[in-house]
């Protein structure tokens, strides 16, 4: 079928984005959803950081490639052998399970599936298929979901039920905003009840980490952000305390606060002056849980006598350490008990001829959570 897309040729572009124009909106040929694979009616897309990295060029990808990563949308058709889904079905759009079969996915770990791994780089669906392409020239998938576009065929691995009771376009913040903010404190954190948390960067990411907190029971919840236009809705949706990353006090005071630091760092700007400070703010016995993902490549410096001595401990977060099947459905019951308010995080919504100009928007730090509407 025919279908508006939005693809990139390029990375590394200059801003303004408004004119450099890195997403091209054009029209693309998908595949019917053969065996195994589900086409989707993409209801709406949110705009993540990593789009963002990804058209920086801080991490290659295999191009030209149909943008997005989280999004939601209706059933329109299954492949043979898809008994999960069905027509009509609501989806939220995420990060494939894994295979079920790779030492991580045994390992109950299948965020780090080798599989969906390979599939990531390769540009291809979990299934190592590719079904978009222009004038008969390859276009490849972002993440398996390209959900920057009308339509998706995928694989049932990526895409979570919803209940319709759920606006698709608070559902598609919970593709890549919940499942990796949350997922970081209730998965790779393991807070329990009375533990202090900090976050580092305040975005559509970090907040979902700060709602997660609050309903582990953390305290003090602490917000760290270089924006201090951040702060009220951090404080509205859990943060007992707000500090802005530049204060040259910042260490002090939060030791002071939480008498020697906070039991959890959770970094998830990005940014890498924000891993010294979330080191040094981290009591002893305490973990810095990584999140935020610079430049491929990129070295980080840490103390290391401090490490040993403290016994400190440095835990990478990727996608929330999530099993997708299991915390979507309970995170979605979270928004509809008004325990979670995702709906918070919606800065606004966009058609794709603003795609471009609200990049630019996301990387001057204006926006939380952006959400594209591919079919108006
Ligand atoms: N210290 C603290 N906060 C910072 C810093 C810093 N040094 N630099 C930037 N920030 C803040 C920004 O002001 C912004 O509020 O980090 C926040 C990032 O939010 P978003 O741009 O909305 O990013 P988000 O989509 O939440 O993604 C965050 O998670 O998935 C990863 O790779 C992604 O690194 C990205 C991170
Ligand atoms: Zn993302
Ligand atoms: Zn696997």
């Amino acid at each position: 079928m025919k279908m508006t897309a939005a693809v990139m040729y390029e990375q590394g572009l200059p801003t303004p984005y408004a004119k450099s124009n890195p997403f091209r909106i054009e029209e693309v040929d998908l595949d019917g959803p053969g065996e195994g694979e589900v086409l989707v009616e993409v209801k709406a897309a949110g705009l993540c950081h990593s789009d963002l990295s990804q058209v920086a060029g801080l991490r290659k990808r295999k191009l030209p490639v149909v943008g997005g990563h989280e999004g939601a949308g209706i059933v329109r058709e299954v492949g043979r052998g898809v008994t999960r889904l069905k027509p009509g079905d609501h989806v939220v759009m995420t990060v494939a399970s894994g295979c079920g079969h790779c030492r991580p996915c045994v390992d109950s770990r299948p965020a780090l599936c080798d599989t969906v791994g390979a599939s990531r780089g390769a540009g291809t669906l979990a299934n190592g298929l590719r079904k978009l392409s222009r004038g008969g020239e390859p276009i490849y998938h972002y993440s398996g979901v390209s959900s920057f576009a009308q339509y998706s065929v995928t694989v049932p691995g990526t895409l979570i039920k919803a209940d319709p009771a759920v606006p698709l376009d608070v559902a598609a913040m919970f593709g890549c905003a919940v499942v990796t903010g949350a997922g970081a404190v209730f998965n790779s954190a393991k807070v329990r009840p009375g533990q202090s948390v900090a976050v580092f960067g305040l975005g559509g990411v970090g907040l979902n980490s700060v709602m997660a907190a609050r309903i582990s029971g953390a305290s003090p919840i602490i917000g760290i952000d270089i924006n201090d236009t951040k702060f009220p809705l951090a404080k509205e949706v859990g943060c007992t305390h707000t500090f802005s990353a530049l204060d040259p006090n910042l260490v002090q005071a939060v030791k002071d606060l939480t008498q020697g630091g906070v039991d959890f760092a959770v970094e998830v700007s990005g940014a890498k002056p924000a891993m010294a400070s979330a080191n040094a703010i981290t009591r002893k016995g305490g973990e810095i849980i990584c999140v935020g993902l610079g430049a491929s490549g990129e070295m980080y410096q840490y103390a290391h006598a401090m490490l040993v001595g403290e016994e400190k401990a440095f835990r990478g977060s990727f996608m929330g350490t999530g099993v997708v099947e299991r915390d979507l459905p309970r995170y979605l019951q979270y928004f509809m008990d008004g325990r979670m308010p995702v709906d918070r995080l919606k800065s606004g919504t966009m058609t794709f001829d603003e795609l471009n100009h609200n990049l630019d928007l996301l990387d001057r730090g204006e926006v939380v959570r952006q959400v594209l509407l591919p079919n108006g």
